[in-house]
């Protein structure tokens, strides 16, 4: 079962920012994964949150706000005083961070809330000006952006987040098209996610910090964890 550092290593930094993007680049872990919204003036930033309220001593809306006003506020002292001066990172920044390892990098497209105009397209460009395209998992809640990344790269690997249980989710996960489901943890545990594994579709699960729930969905077979403390859950799965 892999591991994926869910929103770098937040668990101990502050999630999303540089300081948790090291610590998970130096852990053996498979891979990280990180939320990605679009600014006023297009550039494409890493937070989970559509707003900085709450891991910010700002306030707004990232889609009303230009880059240049994003990198005025702290992004680490809502977390503790150890990370004052934390900035928002560019998703540029976040993959440099990343440029020299191994890691796989799923990058969540967070269209589902403000639908971002040309979001995905930037962020294809991106993988492939890197020439990451291998070492990428596009994932969202927003299955149209799904649908827009797989029609314009379809050799980019896709998860569907999902929050429900679905009446036939092999057929809507084609339908879609995605190639794995990212779910909530009990969720994938669920039998008829364990069917879909059997037919050797990947499911991740999310957000798993308790090494139980964790060897529980190993017995299942499912293929990867998101955990916000991925150096003590890859202490307990090597
Ligand atoms: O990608 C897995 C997980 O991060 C999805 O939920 O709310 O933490 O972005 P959330
Ligand atoms: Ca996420």
């Amino acid at each position: 079962m892999d591991i994926f550092a869910h929103r770098g290593a937040s668990g101990n930094f502050p999630e999303n920012t540089i300081a948790a993007f090291k610590e998970a680049a130096r852990l053996p872990v498979r891979g990280v994964e990180f939320d990605v919204h679009m600014t006023f003036d297009g550039q494409l930033v890493v937070i989970h949150d559509e707003s900085i309220d709450r891991t910010s001593n700002g306030s707004g809306f990232i889609k009303d706000l230009t880059l240049s006003e994003l990198k005025e506020f702290d992004f680490g002292s809502w977390f503790s005083p150890d990370f004052s001066g934390e900035k928002i990172p560019t998703l540029p920044e976040v993959l440099d961070v990343f440029s020299r390892t191994e890691h796989l990098l799923n990058i969540e497209l967070k269209s589902d809330i403000f639908p971002y105009d040309g979001m995905v397209e930037k962020v294809l460009d991106i993988i492939q000006e890197r020439g990451i395209e291998s070492r990428v998992i596009l994932s969202s809640f927003d299955h149209s952006a799904i649908q827009t990344a797989k029609n314009l790269m379809p050799q980019i690997e896709t998860g569907a987040l999902v929050m429900e249980v679905l009446v036939n989710p092999l057929s809507y996960l084609q339908q879609i098209p995605a190639d794995a489901f990212h779910l909530l943890f009990p969720t994938a545990l669920r039998p008829s996610m364990q069917e879909i594994i059997k037919q050797q579709v990947p499911i991740r699960a999310f957000t798993v910090n308790d090494p139980e729930h964790a060897a529980l969905l190993k017995e299942a077979k499912v293929q990867a964890i998101f955990t916000d403390f991925p150096e003590e859950m890859v202490s307990f799965f090597p």
